[in-house]
């Protein structure tokens, strides 16, 4: 069987997107698909490469271009004719966002992972926190705003901030991810600053309550029967990590299981299922925590396609709860097909 793995793409997250595929063309090779290598560059042109049916060496090898043997620009109707699974390694917006998603559906082509509202909703930090609040699950205050209202009560929404908040907070952009346009402020002049800067990414804002806590994560599998992973642990050198650190310089040390109380686990993966079945999660999905040294825990967010190199979080929690690679991607195939044929199932009016 054959599936065609989608990656790079116009979003921060290119790089990683690539670091992804490799590791999960890799785990498909050895669990014999052939694959079809679709690279989006950054400029946003979508390059279908020669089948894969061996290991690749170096990651640099999938970065394609029209000027190598075999690649040409995509042919959608021979996307369509083939029906290949697609699995899309794309983190942040239009790849994790329902956009690709999206476009998938209207091809009418099994894919990997969330549908388009998940998708969408979990990339939104407005709308999963709404989703949240509405499942119960404890989640840090926040005040949420357009750039119109920003441009238009930017004193009262700054009395706002001060008067349900205290600093240090955090100001993020509705949709991104990869910490980019992300500032910590401690005050009413960087508050302002910090606004500014994210409205470069969006022209939806969230402030939040800044906390000192333990970052948590667990990973989730399935549609409708959700299995959840044990709890990993970022081990802390820095009060945020920025995309660099997060991801390029490996900084992040994993803490697996994380050394918790087993309740404060088994609490922890009740709300990652909570969180997954309020966006109506599908295939994968990482959520994740901070945990108080009292151990208050709050979730912070939801990744429906969460890094997939083989140092993530997402792969190495399944490892370290008995799943390897191999079949870990096996199921991520499976859980796609399922869901497509339950699809084909329904009428179209
Ligand atoms: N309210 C907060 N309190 C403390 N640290 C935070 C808070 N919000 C975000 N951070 C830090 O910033 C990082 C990125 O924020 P996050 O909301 O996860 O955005 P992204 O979607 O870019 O991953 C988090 O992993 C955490 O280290
Ligand atoms: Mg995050």
């Amino acid at each position: 069987m054959k599936v065609t793995v989608l990656y790079g793409g116009q979003s921060a997250e290119h790089d990683i997107s690539i670091l992804s595929a490799h590791n999960i063309i890799s785990s498909l090779i050895r669990s014999e698909y052939q694959v079809d290598p679709v690279y989006i560059t950054r400029e946003g042109s979508w390059l279908k490469g020669k089948e894969i049916n061996d290991f690749i060496e170096d990651s640099n090898e999938l970065k394609l271009s029209l000027e190598d043997d075999n690649v040409s620009p995509i042919d959608i109707n021979q996307l369509v004719e083939e029906k290949n699974i697609v699995f899309p390694a794309l983190h942040g917006p239009n790849g994790e966002d329902g956009t690709i998603q999206g476009f998938l559906e209207v091809l009418n082509l099994p894919y990997v992972g969330c549908g388009v509202a998940a998708s969408a909703n979990g990339m939104d930090k407005i709308v999963s926190k709404q989703l949240f609040s509405q499942a119960d699950l404890p989640q840090l205050p926040y005040v949420a705003f357009t750039e119109h209202d920003w441009k238009h009560e930017q004193q009262e929404l700054i009395q706002q901030c001060e008067g349900s908040l205290l600093y240090p907070l955090f100001v993020k952009p509705a949709n991104m991810g990869s910490s980019v346009g992300i500032s910590r402020v401690e005050n009413e002049a960087e508050l302002i600053n910090a606004v500014d800067e994210a409205l470069k990414y969006d022209r939806r804002i969230v402030v939040e309550q800044g906390i000192t806590a333990d970052e948590c994560e667990v990973a989730v599998l399935g549609n409708s029967d959700i299995n959840l992973s044990v709890v990993g642990r970022l081990v802390k050198t820095s009060e945020f990590y920025d995309y660099d650190e997060k991801y390029i310089n490996n900084q992040v040390e994993m803490e697996i299981p994380a050394n918790l109380a087993p309740e404060v686990a088994t609490r922890i993966q009740e709300y990652a299922h909570r969180a997954y079945k309020a966006i109506d999660g599908a295939g994968l999905a990482r959520v994740d925590f901070f945990v108080t040294s009292n151990n208050d825990i709050y979730i912070n967010e939801i990744n429906t396609m969460p890094g997939f190199t083989e140092f993530s979080m997402y792969p190495v929690l399944w490892q370290e709860t008995g799943i390897n690679e191999r079949d870990l991607i096996e199921e991520l195939i499976q859980l796609g097909l399922r869901r497509y044929e339950t699809k084909q199932g329904f009428e179209a009016e």
